[in-house]
């Protein structure tokens, strides 16, 4: 076995000026333990700019609901570079979509939304509708997981990219189908010229998963957010589509955010990696820093996570024990403390800031305690210890076995 995903922080160092900087590059190992080869990485993909093309600060949304208030998203601030790939990574329901349908501009109508989202310098929150839709699509563009509803069933691929291209511009029909062809190639579909006339029910999921992205493209966009474009797919198409997207990308010059549950998607992907738990980034850096100087405990439990590379194909590690709070009334203090085997007193007092891990500059970390993890040869190992021996009845202490009350906190 040559290059894996880094599941381990044990794994060795990377090479210093890769990339992605580990050695992920070449494959991507799956949720489910299966190791899928990609022949394109992000060693092959052009380098990002460093002209800013997309600026998220201080972003919250929340929905009134009879519940109370659901607070989904409560602080996200990031930075997309021309041609970067940020991975944006959390367990289901921890503001990733959230997030992105705001920079969209798709959040339903109740949402609250405060903050900024800056494309290109200007405010998209300040936009009148008019000019939000126009953005929409052609330069900020969207992949979802399920192609199935973005797709009409009863009109002709052809029609569908030719309408996204006549949206936007005042071009003959003509001229939106060739486009629509030219695309179709780009994104690996043969028979481009054929294939315009068929329907996406004659299209497999993959090859559906490829039209959408042709869809993305067909404007030159300069954002693309594929949020979780890959879950609905077996690993081997997972694998094609992802690498399907980076050359995408240098093809129209965009920057992509690459939303997913699963970091084992992020490895080999994305320059760039945000961590998110209960609607906030905990971890943000360099991927290669993220995955080999963890510093905050939800991330190293998502690593830990990740299926064993030598163990047993497929098996898991150790899963992270408990569920994410509720968003309408988060526990006090870290909201990870309920699940998290370093919490103490401090950690149920005050909420973490997100700040500089005192290493690379572009590290931050929100964790009282990241200076354990810094000093752990292994932070994964936090978990696997919890989990074998949780602290009986200490209510100074928070693990696996309070979990049970995560929800209710
Ligand atoms: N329209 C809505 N009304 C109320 N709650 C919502 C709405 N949309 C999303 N949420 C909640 O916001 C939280 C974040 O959702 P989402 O961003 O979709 O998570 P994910 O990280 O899985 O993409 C979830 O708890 C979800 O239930
Ligand atoms: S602040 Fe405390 S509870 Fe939160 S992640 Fe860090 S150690 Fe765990
Ligand atoms: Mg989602």
């Amino acid at each position: 076995m040559s290059s894996l995903t880094p599941a381990s922080p044990a794994a060795p160092e990377p090479p210093p000026g890769s990339p992605v900087g580990n050695p992920a590059a070449e494959a991507v190992l799956t949720e489910a333990g299966e190791e899928v080869h990609t022949a394109r990485t992000l060693a092959d993909a052009r380098p990002p700019a460093e002209e800013e093309i997309l600026a998220v600060r201080d972003l919250t949304v929340s929905f009134p609901t009879d519940d109370g208030l659901v607070r989904a998203v409560r602080g996200v601030s990031y930075t997309l570079r021309a041609r970067e790939v940020l991975g944006i990574v959390g367990e289901s329901g921890s503001g990733k979509s959230v997030s992105s349908m705001a920079v969209m501009g798709l959040l339903p109508r109740g949402a609250r939304v405060e903050g900024s989202i800056l494309y290109r310098g200007r405010d998209l929150l300040t936009l009148r509708p008019r000019e939000r839709r126009s953005l929409r699509g052609r330069k900020i563009a969207m992949i979802f997981q399920d192609p199935m509803t973005s797709l009409n069933p009863v009109r002709s691929i052809g029609d569908q990219l030719a309408e996204a291209v006549l949206a936007h511009r005042l071009v003959p029909r003509r001229q939106a189908l060739a486009r629509a062809r030219e695309m179709l190639d780009l994104v690996g579909i043969p028979q481009a010229e054929r294939r315009l006339g068929s329907y996406p029910h004659e299209f497999s999921g993959g090859m559906r998963q490829r039209v959408m992205i042709a869809m993305a493209i067909i404007n030159d966009p300069d954002v693309i957010i594929a949020d979780e474009p890959t879950t609905a797919l077996d690993v081997t198409v997972q694998a094609q589509i992802l690498e399907k997207l980076l050359e995408v990308k240098d093809a129209v010059n965009a920057a992509i955010l690459l939303i997913t549950h699963d970091l084992g998607v992020i490895a080999g992907m994305a320059h760039r990696t945000l961590v998110m738990y209960a609607g906030k980034p905990v971890e943000v850096g360099r991927t290669d820093e993220v995955f080999y100087r963890t510093r905050m405990p939800y991330t190293a439990g998502l690593l830990g996570s990740l299926p064993s590379l030598d163990g047993a194909r497929g098996e898991r590690l150790r899963p992270i024990g408990g569920t994410p709070p509720s968003l309408i009334n988060l526990p006090a203090g870290c909201p990870f403390s309920p699940r998290c085997p370093l919490a103490d007193a401090a950690c149920r007092e005050r909420e973490p800031d997100l700040v500089p891990d005192g290493g690379d500059a572009g590290h931050l970390a929100a964790c009282h305690h990241s200076d354990r993890l810094a000093a752990a040869e292994d932070p994964t190992a936090f978990f696997a210890a919890a989990a074998s021996a949780p602290p009986a009845n200490d209510p100074a202490s928070n693990d696996t076995a309070s979990n049970d009350t995560a929800e209710e906190a």
